[in-house]
């Protein structure tokens, strides 16, 4: 749905617990109504033919198209990251997916982050590949020279920050720039999950669509799963109409999870930031550990322009060790943390732990040479007391070392 809110100068905090809350839509409670259905009555013709032919534009038309829940979670997006409008996926994947999908034709080719979300990466080499779109990777430090990888038929490009588990920054509005410099049509789209958002403004800096998984810090609980692309006027009807062909949508139920979490978002963030901050500067005085992978952390890949551009950091990030963990190590580590789960996914109140081999970055970084050899562990932060959270990690490296 499309929402053009004129921009206000409340401060993050203060539109993240207004934002989507019109009267319209709260019927008078505080929060956003449940309205689910898949039918919506028309009590006249006249009234069918209205909602017709405004059913783009936040008419109750068909459950498709969304009730009052979704459109007020989208106006809160939309309040929130900018833009002309806000389309809802069941999850972040089909976010990347069907954005990506909505703006290439076979005989296309698009750019994408070497150190993208995998599954991104697979979308690119098992579907698109097989309906004749190619795909050329570029690494995360390419900057400027991001311009010589286009060719004639590039139509999307498509950037993460920072790169997936790696969590390097890279120089986005150079990269922005070289491709604008070579073809100011084609589409940028952001994987901005990571800013949950709100710490990198993406439309602000000429990208054209910012895609998350709100599964993660949106919902912040680890419980509900759903994806959001916010774009701009350009690509704002082709995206909306392209998905809705696809069939994307949430339920009402999801919807409303996720502009609940909305309003704790500002806070939670913060939290996490400043318990991340003080675990990676706790990791980065280690014996045991090679580097630190923060972005905000100063000698982290990027630091200077996660400096520049984005406002704030959140609780994901990763380290990697001195030596490369044997299975043995590995498991006595990983399956004895008192308050560190193993999981995929991310951005709930919890904190989680996963580790990678360097082998196994390397193989889904096909435009870079890894750079480290011991095992990499990715955290994510939780809101827990974070003196907990370092026993518990100092116990862990007590653990590596009796194991081997
Ligand atoms: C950066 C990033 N993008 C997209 C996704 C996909 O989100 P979902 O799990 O909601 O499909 C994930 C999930 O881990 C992610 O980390």
């Amino acid at each position: 749905m499309s929402s053009k809110k004129a921009i206000s100068s409340k401060k993050i905090e203060t539109t993240l617990v207004s934002a989507g809350r019109d009267k319209k839509y709260t019927l008078g409670s505080v929060n956003a109504v449940i309205q689910r259905a898949s039918s919506l009555v028309f009590n006249s013709v006249e009234e069918k033919k209205f909602a017709t032919k405004n059913r783009a534009n936040g008419e109750l038309f068909y459950g498709r198209r969304g009730t009052l829940t979704h459109f007020s979670f989208q106006q809160a997006m939309v309040e929130l990251e900018g833009g002309a409008g806000c389309v809802l996926y069941p999850c972040g994947a089909a976010a990347v997916s069907n954005a990506i999908l909505s703006f290439v034709s076979t005989g296309d080719h698009i750019l994408v982050a070497s150190s993208a979300y995998e599954p991104t990466q697979d979308f690119a080499e098992k579907v698109l590949r097989k309906l004749g779109v190619s795909t050329t990777y570029f690494p995360a430090d390419i900057g400027e020279n991001l311009g010589s990888l286009m060719q004639p038929n590039t139509k999307v490009v498509f950037l993460e920050a920072p790169g997936s588990i790696t969590m390097e920054m890279p120089d986005l509005p150079a990269m922005v720039r070289a491709v604008r410099a070579v073809s100011p049509e084609v589409i940028i789209m952001i994987d901005n999950t990571w800013a949950a958002g709100i710490l990198f403004k993406a439309l602000d800096f000429d990208i054209d669509i910012s895609i998350q998984a709100g599964t993660k810090y949106i919902i912040g609980h680890s419980d509900a799963m759903i994806g959001t692309a916010v774009a701009n006027d350009r690509c704002w009807e082709q995206l909306r109409e392209h998905s809705y062909l696809m069939g994307q949508m949430v339920d009402a139920d999801t919807a409303y999870v996720a502009s609940r979490g909305l309003r704790t978002l500002g806070i939670r963030l913060r939290q996490h930031e400043e318990n991340s901050i003080r675990v990676a500067q706790w990791l980065s005085q280690r014996p045991e550990v090679a580097v630190v992978n923060h972005p905000a952390l100063p000698g982290s890949k990027g630091h200077e322009f996660w400096k520049r551009d984005f406002t704030g950091s959140c609780g994901l990030f990763s380290f990697v060790l001195k030596d490369r963990l044997n299975d043995q190590q590995l498991a006595e580590y990983l399956d004895n943390f008192e308050h560190f789960s193993m999981a995929y996914s991310w951005g709930g109140f919890e904190s989680l732990i996963l580790a990678n081999q360097p082998e196994e970055i390397q193989a889904i970084r096909p435009a870079e040479t890894v750079d480290f050899t011991g095992t990499l562990v990715r955290l994510h932060i939780g809101l827990e007391n974070v003196e907990d959270l370092i026993e518990d990690l100092d116990a862990g490296f007590a653990r590596i070392a009796t194991s081997a």
